[in-house]
């Protein structure tokens, strides 16, 4: 048997997925801002709650599991560094968005830079990190993937069960 190690999809694979769901979502959203529709307000509060879930779910695991894996892996920590201090200014946005009391203006300038902030951090993942990870030595990003795609259906299961 043959083995194709490159081209198997592994855990940042796994993650750059979840990316890929939420910018289409922050762009549904985009979409809804400025409509006149009387359903406008209800489409845009139920998208932010799932982008809300969304990134929690996300960025949980790579603290759980990805970060704390390529930490040890890599010798560019300062990646690590910032992309642990970018997760803590997009849950600050997060708790923002979900304690908010009506969907205003200041409810899609929320969302609108959260979805910036994500696209910067998505690329430094993406660009940086991801390649990093791949590259470095004793880091089976392959059987990552399952670990990833295990804690991420158990939290989504445990954050629908408390919605
Ligand atoms: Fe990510
Ligand atoms: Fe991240």
């Amino acid at each position: 048997m043959t083995t194709t190690k490159r081209a198997e999809p592994d855990a940042c694979s796994l993650l750059d997925t979840d990316h890929k769901n939420v910018k289409k979502m922050f762009s549904a959203y985009e979409e809804l801002v400025g409509s006149k529709a009387a359903s406008a307000p209800a489409k845009k509060l139920e998208l932010a709650q799932q982008i809300c879930m969304e990134l929690t779910v996300h960025t949980q695991i790579e603290e759980e599991i990805f970060y704390p894996a390529v930490r040890e892996a890599i010798k560019e920590t300062d990646l690590l560094d910032e992309a642990e201090v970018e997760h803590a200014s997009a849950k600050d946005l997060i708790a923002q968005i979900q304690g908010a009391e009506k969907i205003d203006d200041m409810f899609d300038a929320k969302v609108k830079v959260l979805g910036e902030y994500i696209d910067h951090h998505v690329k430094e993942e993406r660009n940086e990190m991801f390649p990093k990870a791949r590259a470095a030595k004793g880091l089976d990003l392959v059987a990552m993937r399952e670990q990833l795609a295990a804690r991420k259906e158990e939290l989504m299961a445990e954050m629908t069960e408390a919605a």
